[in-house]
């Protein structure tokens, strides 16, 4: 290789076909989720429009609007009417996603619908398992959680993507949805998800904090890398189609070492806080809202993301 002047970098950097030509990463509607919130009452969020909720109507009407303009794929969560010990709405045949999944399903046959797997919305004490003496029990909640992702699927949901993050779940999903004739549905593991300070505006629209304490006794330690690999190998193992990484900018290094790692379906949630900083920043005019986004989404790509869950896949159409 020689080097300057024969080389020099800035040729195909001089107008944009020539950019584009050598552009090494794309962004497609094609591998964006757009996250929604269904509830009995709609919440309206003017300053976060990502973290707004829904009624059955409004979900309805979001969809068609959504879907009429190129978006291929939305991952639902369900706020109920009420919680309780045992995250009641979560699984049960009425429950708020389920209404929602009956709702969508006929209506919009090659939109695909993915439903988060968790109890935390769900539950009185807002954790994500089944509480016992003070601490979310693995064990007990591996069945609630299976018992969720069947009732979804049941419902309509074409993926389902479990979030709480207890060991085994992914097998356990597994096995229950083969038992219920539903070997054909992927699992898409969050597989590696944080105890991240970058939930804060989702757990205000799933109304989903703890009550009591916080999430690091099941999710991760923002610190390990090492042990978001080894969380990928096992859900692999235990059959999962698809891993996720999450959040996604504080950690594309994560993305990386797992996208070299394992070949196979890949995604990333560019989490609400993500989101939120952003649209913070541009309503102060301090950055430009439209390109932060897509750089930073670019950057997720770059990093290894097949796909990519994020509140901004609304604005995707108008961008791209
Ligand atoms: C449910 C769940 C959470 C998110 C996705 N699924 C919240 C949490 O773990 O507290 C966060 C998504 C976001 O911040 O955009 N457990």
């Amino acid at each position: 290789m020689s080097s300057f002047p024969v080389t020099r970098l800035r040729r195909f950097r001089r107008t944009a076909p020539l950019r584009g030509l050598v552009r090494e990463t794309h962004l497609s509607l094609d591998q964006f989720v757009m996250p929604l919130f269904v509830a009995p009452e709609p919440l309206v969020n003017e300053a976060l429009p990502g973290m707004a909720r829904f009624d059955i109507a409004g979900l309805l009407h979001e969809v068609e609007e959504l879907a009429t303009s190129g978006v291929r794929a939305v991952m639902l969560f369900g706020v109920p009417e009420v919680k309780d010990e045992e995250a009641t709405g979560a699984w049960e045949e009425d429950g708020i996603v389920q209404i929602a999944l009956r709702a969508l399903r006929p209506r919009f046959r090659d939109l695909v619908l993915l439903t988060d797997v968790c109890l935390c919305e769900y539950t009185s004490h807002g954790h994500c398992g089944v509480v016992v003496d003070g601490e979310v029990d693995n064990d007990r909640s591996l069945e609630l959680l299976a018992r969720t992702a069947v009732s979804h699927v049941e419902a309509g949901a074409d993926v389902v993507a479990p979030s709480d993050m207890m060991d085994g779940r992914v097998a356990v999903l597994r096995d229950a949805l083969d038992d219920h004739g539903l070997e054909s549905t992927p699992v898409l593991a969050y597989s590696a998800k944080y105890a991240s300070a970058f939930y804060g505006p989702f757990r205000e629209a799933a109304d989903s904090a703890p009550s009591f304490g916080d999430r690091r006794g099941y999710q991760m330690d923002p610190a390990n890398v090492r042990e978001a690999l080894r969380e990928c190998e096992l859900d692999l193992e235990e059959g999962a189609d698809a891993i996720m990484i999450k959040p996604a900018l504080p950690y594309l290094d994560v993305i990386r070492a797992a996208r070299e790692a394992f070949d196979v379906p890949f995604a990333a949630y560019n989490v609400s806080g993500e989101y939120a900083m952003v649209k913070a920043a541009a309503r102060s005019g301090w950055l430009e809202e439209r390109a932060a986004a897509l750089e930073s989404l670019t950057a997720i790509k770059r990093a290894g993301a097949d796909l990519i869950v994020s509140y901004w896949t609304r604005d995707l159409p108008a961008w791209l």
